[in-house]
This record gives C-alpha cells, structure tokens and sequence, in this order.
C-alpha cells in the first residue's frame, strides 16, 4: 500500500509503498480517506518538532486523519463506520497512568509518542490500525470534513483549559481574539463564533484581497493586521480581549498577549515556536499580569472529549467554512504539491480513498 513519509536526509515527503498493516488484539484496521497539512507537520519534515520512530529510518506523517473502520477484530467498532484517531499513544514499556485516566494530552515528554509527529508512524497511509479505545465514531455527513476534528480539538482543549483558570470567580467573556490567520487560527475563529462570542477578532499580517481575511470577515468577525497595530495597542483601537488564542507560534506574543487582555482575562498558547530570545518589558508585563488578575495556559493536543466537542462544533460550523478552509485537495501521487504553500492555500488534504 501506499504511504507518504520522511526519511533522514530525504529533502521531501514522498510516496513509498510499505506493508498493510495487520490488526493487533484489540486494534482495528481503519481505512483512509483524507488527511490534512498542518504548520506542525511542516515543523516535522524541516526537523525542528518531533522524530522518528525508535530504531525507524523513515517517518509516515499525518496526525489529521479521518477514516473508515475495515476491520473492526472483534472491538466495540462497527465495520464502515467513520472514525478519527487521536494523536497520542503510550510509550512501548513506559508509563501508563495519563491514559489510564483518558488525559494523555497533559501527559508530560517522555510518556508519550504521537502518531505522524514523534516516535510514531502516522495515517498518511491508505490503511492504518488503532486501539480501538484512540478511535473516534464521527458521523458519516463528515467524510470528507472530518479530518478538521484533529485541529478544532486542540483548540477545544485550550478553551477548556481556559475557562477552567477563570473558573473561582464570575466570568463571562464578550470579547476574544483570535493571533493568527493560518488554519489553527481561522478554525479557533469559527470555533468562537459557533460557541456565541459577538465580538471576536483575528490577527494577521496580510494585504486585502486575500482568503483568510475574507473567512474572518465572512464569520463576522474584525481582521487585524499585527503590521499596524501591536498587541500592545490593540486595547485602545478596538477592545481588551477577554479571551486570546495565541496560533502564530511568534514567540513575543505570548508575552505581548498580557498587553491584550482586559483585567481578569486569559491568553491561551497554542503556537509552538523555535528557540528565539527576545527583549520584553518584563516587570511592566509582570505588574500588569498580577495587578488585573490575568492569565496565561499553555496548552498542546487534545483527548477524546475534546475530539467529541469538536465533532460538535465542526456541525454547527456554517456549511461554506470547511469548504472555503480546504482549498486544495491531492491524490497521494501528487505529495510534492501537496506540501507546498502560499498566501492562497489554506488547508491542503491527501485524499487516499473516497466513502
Ligand atoms: P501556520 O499555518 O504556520 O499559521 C500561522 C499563522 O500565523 C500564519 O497564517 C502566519 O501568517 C500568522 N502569523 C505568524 N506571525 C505573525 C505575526 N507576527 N502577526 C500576524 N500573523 C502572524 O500554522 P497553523 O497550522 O495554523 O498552527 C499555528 C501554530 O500552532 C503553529 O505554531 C503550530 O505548530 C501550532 N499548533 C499547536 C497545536 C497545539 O495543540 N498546541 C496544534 C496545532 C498547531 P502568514 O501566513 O501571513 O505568514
Ligand atoms: C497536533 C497535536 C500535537 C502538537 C504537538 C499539533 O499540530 O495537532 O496533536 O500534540 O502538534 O506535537
Ligand atoms: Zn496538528
């Protein structure tokens, strides 16, 4: 069958036939349909996140994946239906106990390898096998859209986290914004609005016409550009931001993001940067982080709760925004392409198979 991987040394992925893998006990072979392209999955191939498989001279990629159950080997699953498997996995032989609990999204390094990303291979394959227990039932109106859950869940994941850190007191956000105008960014504007927020916001750094910029505005929401206004005087131009998702992975967001919100408001980190030292502020930051009662979480992956409440949200999502997020779909052929980008690429997505 065929796969798309990396190989140490090689300049880009590539289509590389491998072995169909055979169901373990209590695993299920799932057949793939589509799987998109992230910026982390860029990060993989360049070197700069994640890694091979231990003893592996090859990586499959591909963590957003959305399938079709071929053999469900005797689990609770049912042949044909929709599925999309989580991220995470226990490491061979290493500790258990966060997935135990079902939380292997606060997992720290070390007790966990992450299908396409880390130390394991991925779904950018025309079948893969799965712990039935890392498959999500989706339902069959998603085929071709469901690969989003994967990306909507990590942002579910940091609104939850979010609103646990408010939660000692009364809090009922009004404003967000949303930095980042790249597929994370565009979904956790959607995300937003689907979730009611009126007034929400989104940072770019692009010149009109331009097809993020038309998504924000078409969700109703006020595009941004960081190339004009600093984060630091946003509050004043627009609003102070009750809520921030920070998806550029600009390291001096994260810090300028206490600058962006209202007194007793939360920055959630999603954007994953390289080493970078910058130059802060840091003791006004730090007076005005205590003085208005602020917050910041970090906050990476997501577990299956997170994956259900993105099957939600992508239902509640106006119809035209997946089509307009997704606007470039590959056969496995045509990998090269796939991976390349551009101001008019959004989400790219390998289709291996059809419903
Ligand atoms: P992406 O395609 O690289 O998108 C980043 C976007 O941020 C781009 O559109 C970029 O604009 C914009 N941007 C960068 N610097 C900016 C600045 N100074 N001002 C305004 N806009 C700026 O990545 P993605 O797939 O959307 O993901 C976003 C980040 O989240 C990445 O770092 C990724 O690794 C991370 N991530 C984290 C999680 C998690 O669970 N924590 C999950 C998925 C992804 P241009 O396109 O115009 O350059
Ligand atoms: C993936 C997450 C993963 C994170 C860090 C993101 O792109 O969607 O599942 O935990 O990268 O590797
Ligand atoms: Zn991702």
């Amino acid at each position: 069958m065929r796969a798309i991987v990396v190989t140490p040394g090689s300049e880009a992925p590539h289509v590389r036939e491998i072995d169909r893998p055979d169901p373990d006990p209590g695993e299920a072979l799932v057949r793939i349909l589509r799987v998109g392209i992230d910026g982390t999955d860029h990060e993989v191939i360049a070197g700069g996140h994640g890694g091979y498989p231990e003893g592996a001279s090859r990586l499959v990629l591909g963590h957003e994946a959305i399938g079709v159950v071929k053999d469900p080997n005797g689990s609770d699953l049912d042949a044909g239906q929709l599925v999309v498997p989580t991220v995470r996995r226990p490491v061979e032989g290493g500790p258990t106990d966060y997935f135990e609990r079902g939380e292997p999204d606060m997992a720290p390094e070390g007790h966990y390898v992450e299908r396409g990303i880390a130390g394991a291979h991925g779904f950018m394959a025309e079948y893969v096998t799965s712990p039935a227990e890392f498959l999500v039932p989706v339902p069959t109106a998603l085929a071709e859209t469901g690969f989003l859950i994967e990306p909507i869940s990590n942002v579910e994941k940091a609104l939850t986290l979010a609103r646990a850190s408010r939660s000692a007191f009364e809090w009922d956000p009004e404003s967000a914004m949303v930095l980042g105008n790249g597929p994370l960014g565009l979904l956790a504007v959607g995300l937003l609005r689907a979730a009611g927020f009126d007034r929400v916001y989104c940072l770019g750094r692009r010149d009109r016409p331009d097809p993020t910029i038309d998504i924000v505005e078409r969700l109703g929401a006020t595009y941004v550009d960081s190339r004009e206004d600093t984060l630091r005087e946003i509050p004043d131009v627009h609003e102070p931001m009750d809520l921030v998702f920070e998806a550029t992975g600009h390291a001096p967001h994260a810090f300028e993001t206490i600058d962006l919100l209202a007194p007793n408001g939360v920055g959630a980190l999603l954007g994953i940067p390289g080493d970078r030292s910058i130059t802060l502020d840091g003791g006004r930051l730090h007076r005005e982080f205590v003085l208005s009662n602020k917050a910041l979480v970090g906050s990476v992956n997501s577990s299956v709760p997170h994956f259900r409440a993105a099957i939600d949200t992508l239902e509640a999502f106006p119809e035209w925004l997946a089509e307009d997020v997704i606007t470039d779909v590959f056969a496995p052929d045509e990998v090269e392409s796939a991976f390349e980008t551009g101001d008019d690429r959004i989400k790219s997505v390998i289709e291996f198979d059809t419903l």
